[in-house]
């Protein structure tokens, strides 16, 4: 098993092209060191042990630029979304991916699609900007998407209407699992059209959650917010008789940006993540091990990330537009469980809540995230002119790699309650071990 799924074969890691590369790479410097060989790959697998997967060793295309690409690049056009919620990084990308077309590749045509896949709908969208040095010139240091975005899908064959309109040869989608999702549609419609076009993925998400990428870009960005506020609520929490700072953060399936909020800021003594459900009531229960923090040391720090303690309601049944379950709002829930927790054995109480969430993703990129997000805009842009199509732009062992974006959306990753970075929560927080 991998990640609790079945083991991938070989099969699950092979990249699509369109075609014969017969054009040489613009990139040549001297030498062909710049290159990556198309039978570079990185093991899925890098540990050796006992326990170590079978005897197939399974990888994954290392990406970078190739000798001969599949698009001649002054009659190529480029085209950028940007989908789904904000996070750190995305107008990086958008900047990233027009200067590497534009002055490695000298490609000259680069569109920016307005509002996510909406703008790849003409009866519903914006039509697209043409990218040019004025345009990005300052976008690299602002928040969100100068494109716009938005959530949902579109008709595939509407949006493939749209490419075959604008002569649109390469499409960079950048975007969560729905996005990726809505990408991996648009290349098979390419496909049964029998175009030449590619597909490729840039994936973001503040949650983490993507499997393959070890650290979405907006990551670091929006735990290093996070860590911020928790250490405000430290400070409120220390400010008050009885002073419990209740921080609730995003991660809608998995519990990345608490538990980095919890190690960074080293002042949370509770971390409540999707992967480790908890009690609430009873003696080895959250609110009596809440009750016992206070009582013994006057003030508490608790972590909420927003998929955490969905066991303990009936499901919402709702769903957003990008199709992602709507779950209770456990921030509130916990405030008012607390507060008549407390009330009830007539202890004195000073909670602040405090809901950081878009705060936390609407921010700049920090310097990490503008790297990342360059490297991941840069390998999206050689995938594409390489010919190279239905992928995402992993990250794994320290390489960026390809990842058919099927195999990367067939599960969503998580936090490993076995892990070392699970380990490092219990240490720093004391919190029971659930
Ligand atoms: O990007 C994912 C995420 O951060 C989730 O954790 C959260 O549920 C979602 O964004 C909220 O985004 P919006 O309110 O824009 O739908």
């Amino acid at each position: 098993m991998f990640g609790g799924k079945p083991m991938p074969t070989t099969q699950d890691f092979i990249i699509k092209t369109l075609g014969e590369c017969r054009f040489d790479s613009p990139l040549r410097r001297g030498g062909k060191r710049v290159f990556v060989a198309d039978d570079r790959r990185i093991r899925l697998e890098d540990e050796l042990g006992t326990d170590a997967a079978g005897s197939e060793v399974l990888s994954l295309e290392k990406a970078g630029p190739r000798e001969r690409i599949f698009f001649d690049p002054p009659s190529t056009t480029v085209a950028v979304v940007t989908c789904g919620g904000l996070s750190p990084g995305l107008n990086n990308v958008i900047r990233s991916v027009y200067y590497d077309l534009a002055h490695n590749y000298h490609v000259k045509r680069v569109l920016g699609i307005r509002e996510g896949f909406r703008g790849l709908n003409p009866d519903e969208g914006s039509p697209p900007v043409e990218l040019d040095p004025a345009f990005v010139h300052d976008i690299h240091n602002l928040g969100g998407t100068v494109l716009g975005s938005s959530r949902g899908g579109q008709d595939p064959a509407v949006m493939v209407d749209f490419l075959q309109s604008e002569e649109i040869d390469v499409l960079l989608c950048v975007g969560g699992d729905g996005t990726q999702r809505g990408a991996h549609g648009i290349a098979e419609e390419i496909e049964r059209r029998g175009l030449s076009k590619a597909v490729v993925g840039i994936p973001k998400t503040i949650d983490n959650d993507i499997p393959y990428v070890w650290m979405s870009f907006g990551y670091a960005s929006a735990a290093e917010v996070a860590q911020q506020v928790v250490k405000g609520a430290h400070v409120e929490a220390l400010g008050a008789p009885n002073g419990v700072g209740l921080v609730k953060v995003m991660g809608r399936n998995a519990g990345f940006i608490a538990a980095g909020a919890a190690v960074a800021s080293q002042e949370a003594n509770f971390v409540l993540v999707p992967e480790v459900p908890f009690p609430l009531e009873g003696d080895d229960g959250f609110l009596a091990a809440l009750e016992r923090r206070v009582t013994e040391r006057g003030h508490a720090v608790v972590i909420a990330a927003e998929g955490a303690g969905q066991h303990l309601f009936e499901e919402t049944g709702e769903r957003d537009a990008s199709g992602n379950v709507r779950h209770v709002d456990i921030g509130t829930f916990l405030r008012d469980r607390i507060k008549e927790h407390f009330e009830a054995r007539g202890l004195e109480l000073n909670l602040k809540y405090i809901d950081p969430s878009y705060v936390v993703r609407s921010c700049p990129a920090n310097a990490w995230d503008r790297i990342l997000s360059d490297r991941m805009a840069r390998m999206a842009v050689h995938a594409g002119m390489a010919g190279k199509t239905d992928l995402l732009i992993g990250f794994h062992h320290q390489s960026l790699v390809h990842v058919p974006i099927g195999t990367a959306v067939a599960h969503t990753r998580q936090l490993d309650p076995n892990s070392d970075q699970w380990q490092a929560v219990l240490g720093c927080t004391g919190q029971p071990h659930w």
